[in-house]
């Protein structure tokens, strides 16, 4: 995305900043911006989010998400993802993710948004689940800022942690529900694949695992979307398969359902151990062999 300061040094006339940037600029309101930008204290504010104990990896640092140098490590991005962002979830941002806080079964206790980025999710998923912790996950000590800005603005208890969603240190099997929106496309699949195996380890038996992200099988179909979005991973992304590398990492009951045609919606289920399941009701152990996809290799 394009920062709001000129001066930004950003990749050479990209198609992204050719055709799309000219567009945004006209729908984002740049003072709005500035003068939010001027009321948070960012230097304080990476300070106390940053761990210095993580390490970034390298297509993150190495990679201009959205031609921005330096990703998303860098203020501008944080400042313009939101703006923009509301642009490009036809055929609308907050029913978008409303797929996947509708999707989550039963009362979850602790929540984990993993690349949480500026926290959207993370708070939907608090409003809707008021007596769980939820925890926000990010590489990006910029884009927590802007998330615990937003989340002390509307009241709203989610903590934001620094950290790599592949090894999070967080411990095992503590968590009933793990997502992760608008993640994959970004990363390079065997990232995905890490970071699916990580959230395997840290749901309790018959926690839920839930991804949104952009949709594979469109991606696949229409090829210019890969082009003018410019993220470096997408064609690699939309090649995969979400379903393949949720079995692969162990989930069960895995399905994924169109979210209007850009988005998809992947769920899978933390297998419960057999003594739990043998008690289950025969109707429930039916159900559950009819949707188990069998183990696959991931694209
Ligand atoms: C496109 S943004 C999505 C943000 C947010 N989930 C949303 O739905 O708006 C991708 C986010 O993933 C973060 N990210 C990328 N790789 C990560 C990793 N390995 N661990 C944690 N966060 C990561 C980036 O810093 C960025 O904030």
């Amino acid at each position: 995305m394009r920062g709001v300061d000129n001066s930004m040094a950003t990749q050479s006339k990209t198609l992204f900043e050719q055709f799309l940037a000219p567009i945004f600029s006209h729908l984002v309101d740049r003072d709005a911006l500035l003068r939010l930008r001027d009321s948070i204290d960012w230097e304080a504010g990476v300070a106390r989010f940053t761990n210095p104990q993580v390490v970034y990896p390298n297509y993150y640092k190495i990679s201009n998400f959205h031609g921005i140098k330096n990703g998303y490590l860098n203020v501008d991005a944080a400042l313009t993802y939101d703006p923009i962002t509301q642009y490009v979830l036809p055929p609308g941002e907050t029913w978008v993710r409303e797929s996947l806080v509708k999707a989550i079964n039963g009362e979850p206790r602790r929540i984990l948004d993993l690349g949480c980025g500026t926290g959207t999710t993370a708070l939907m998923l608090k409003r809707r689940f008021p007596d769980a912790e939820v925890i926000g996950l990010d590489l990006s000590p910029q884009m927590l800022v802007m998330a615990d800005y937003k989340a002390k603005a509307a009241a709203v208890d989610v903590s934001f942690r620094h950290g790599n969603a592949m090894a999070t240190g967080l411990p095992a099997a503590s968590f009933d529900v793990v997502c992760a929106t608008l993640l994959f496309h970004e990363t390079p699949p065997a990232v995905a694949k890490t970071i699916l195996s990580e959230a395997f380890r840290l749901l309790t038996p018959g926690g839920q695992m839930l991804v949104l992200d952009g949709n594979q099988r469109t991606l696949r179909a229409a090829d210019w979307l890969s082009t003018i979005f410019e993220e470096p991973f997408i064609r690699d992304y939309g090649q995969g398969n979400v379903d393949a590398w949720l079995g692969y990492a162990g989930f069960e009951r895995v399905r994924t359902e169109d979210v209007f045609w850009l988005n998809q919606l992947s769920y899978g289920r933390k297998p419960l151990p057999v003594a739990e399941r043998i008690e289950q009701p025969e109707g429930d152990r039916s159900a559950e062999s009819a949707e188990t996809v069998p183990l696959a290799q991931p694209a």
